[in-house]
């Protein structure tokens, strides 16, 4: 594909469900792609959720690790803006190395040679919750605030890609859930890779609070995944009284996995609701799900 725009754009963290979507958006729009991964054979497989592959999508490769300095310094030389979705989901990593310190590099790297926007995804609400996770995040997104470069800071809900876990407890025949009531917009990643490239072309500085068309309870949303499924609707409530000495048990065997489960459990019990942005709708998504597998 001939290039309609000379702007080089690095992702970092392009091999994630969001990463991909990013990548893919940035490519359709004709701007060319500088994709960080340590991987470039999984890169180029389908990735998780519907997201696509990144084959043919990516115009210079930045293969290594990114908690090695030497790679990392010169990343974004010859680039004009960054992309971060880089982040500790399902990794072993500790948020720190890599939410933290990690996208500390890179915006050293984009300080060093003169990049104009840097966008990060966040967490909504992320500065509230207990989670190292989030304290990770929050703490890198105040460095970007006070660095010179023009930054934009996008928080968003759940994407669609997690709330494939309300669906695979509904296929198990009911659904748990800490508090029926509380309420969340999910938000697919092609829509909120556009909403971030949009900022980022805007080129202001700022935070911005986003998800995705459909505002539902917990309890809905549950039903959503029951009725991609044709099924009846079983869901059973926990109390959230129960999550302390739940976590602080795992804590003493897997601090990440106690750490994962503050985050999840904080969110459900939590308004997360950021302003309406996409097109995807949740019921469709669960839908494709459940047709291309043996639901
Ligand atoms: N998923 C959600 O519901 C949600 C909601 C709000 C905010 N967020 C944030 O949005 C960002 C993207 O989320 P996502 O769901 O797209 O996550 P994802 O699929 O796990 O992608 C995360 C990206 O970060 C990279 N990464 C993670 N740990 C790494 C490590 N130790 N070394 C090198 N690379 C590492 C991954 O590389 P590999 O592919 O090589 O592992 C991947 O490219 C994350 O920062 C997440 O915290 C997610």
């Amino acid at each position: 594909m001939n290039k309609t725009n000379n702007r080089t754009i690095l992702v970092a963290g392009a091999t994630g469900y969001l990463g991909r979507f990013v990548v893919a958006e940035l490519h359709q729009r004709g701007f060319k792609v500088r994709a960080i991964t340590r991987n470039r054979e999984r890169a180029e497989s389908l990735g998780p959720w519907g997201a696509p592959s990144l084959d043919g999508l990516v115009d210079d490769w930045a293969i290594g690790e990114v908690t090695n300095s030497e790679f990392i310094a010169n990343v974004a030389e010859g680039v004009d803006d960054v992309i971060s979705t880089l982040g500790v989901t399902k990794q072993k990593a500790n948020p720190w190395d890599i939410d933290y310190k990690a996208n500390l590099s890179i915006l050293h790297s984009s300080e060093k040679h003169g990049v104009k926007n840097f966008c990060f995804v966040n967490v909504i609400e992320g500065n509230k919750c207990p989670a190292q996770l989030t304290r990770a995040k929050t703490a890198f997104a105040q460095e970007l605030v006070s660095s010179q470069i023009s930054s934009q800071i996008i928080n968003p809900p759940g994407y669609f890609s997690d709330m494939t876990q309300i669906l695979q407890m509904a296929r198990k025949g009911r659904v748990f859930l800490f508090s029926p009531k509380t309420i969340i917009n999910p938000i697919h990643g092609a829509d909120l890779a556009k909403f971030c490239i949009d900022r980022l072309l805007d080129g202001n500085k700022g935070s911005w609070n986003v998800g995705g068309p459909e505002v539902f309870t917990w309890q809905e949303l549950a039903e959503c995944a029951f009725q991609a499924l044709g099924r009846p609707v079983r869901v059973a409530t926990i109390s959230p009284a129960v999550l302390p000495p739940i976590i602080g048990i795992l804590r003493l065997f897997n601090k990440r996995m106690a750490d994962t489960m503050r985050f999840v459990s904080w969110s459900m019990i939590h308004d997360c609701v950021g302003k309406s942005f996409g097109t995807h709708r949740l019921l469709n998504f669960y839908k494709d799900i459940v047709k291309k597998s043996d639901y």
